[in-house]
């Protein structure tokens, strides 16, 4: 089954509301002259999301949240819903990236929370699952369990049903993201196929056969063709190189027909 590629992009907590629209102006710009056989996301931060979405209206060009609260509304001082984000334009979310993880202390029973109220509020959900550089150098199988017991945690309520076509699981070793450092291309691309058959396990080789499974740690404007001319590889995750034009449109393009 082939899958379209998807390249997202996580501006993490950078740019001003001008940077953002600029950048975000750029990135319809390549793909609507483009118009290549891959799919465009953009997570800007919160207060830029408005702004994003209004140079985005009228593309392809999907729009995500970083996070969202577990919670559907009330007393959550400086937590965003899900259906904020949707009121504002998004599409989709990203769920349990490793920063939420480490630095907002989301543990794998609040990943779960989120997935669920970002797939039953109607949003698409990039799941970010990764292992830690301890974890990795204790070896590919304990990396490989470790990474499927956090699919597993925050898959544990979702029903094939909510899934199919609402989730979208980005395999982000810790250990490479923002690092230059990146899992090498056998590596992740073994870890994908391990997270595909888990989902198989799980409910059925139809919904993972279509799930679509990217990866995210330092992929940049030279390693990005190696990265996703890999078939168990349906796109990337990208922070830091996606906040610039050159490198994310050259992403953009890789391997590209
Ligand atoms: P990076 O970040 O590309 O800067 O390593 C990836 C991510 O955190 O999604």
């Amino acid at each position: 089954m082939s899958r379209r590629l998807l390249i997202a992009g996580n501006w993490k907590m950078n740019l001003d509301s001008r940077g953002a629209a600029a950048l975000a102006r750029s990135v319809r710009h390549e793909v609507v002259q483009r118009k290549l056989d891959r799919d465009v996301l953009l997570a800007p931060p919160y207060p830029y999301l408005e702004t994003v979405a209004r140079v985005l209206e009228g593309t392809p060009i999907r729009l995500a949240g970083q996070d969202l609260s577990r919670h559907e509304s009330g007393a959550f001082t400086g937590e965003v819903s899900a259906g904020m984000l949707i009121d504002l334009g998004c599409h989709g979310v990203i769920v349990g990236h490793s920063e939420r993880r480490e630095h907002g202390g989301d543990s794998d029973d609040t990943v779960r929370a989120k997935l669920e109220r970002a797939i039953r509020s109607g949003l698409d959900a990039i799941l970010c699952v990764g292992e830690s550089e301890s974890v990795r150098e204790s070896g590919a199988r304990e990396s490989m369990a470790f990474v499927e017991g956090q699919l597993k945690a925050a898959l544990a309520n979702l029903s094939e049903e909510e899934c199919a076509g609402a989730l979208t699981v980005a395999y982000e070793p810790v250990w490479a993201i923002g690092t230059g450092r990146t899992a090498s291309t056998s590596d992740a691309a073994a870890m994908h196929a391990h997270l595909r058959a888990v989902v198989a396990n799980r409910y059925s080789e139809q919904l993972a056969s279509r799930l679509r499974i990217l990866y995210g740690g330092s992929v940049n404007a030279d390693n990005a063709v190696d990265i996703l001319g890999a078939s168990e590889i349906d796109g990337v995750l990208v922070g830091g190189a996606s906040l610039n034009m050159e490198s994310f449109g050259t992403i953009y393009r890789a391997g590209a027909a």
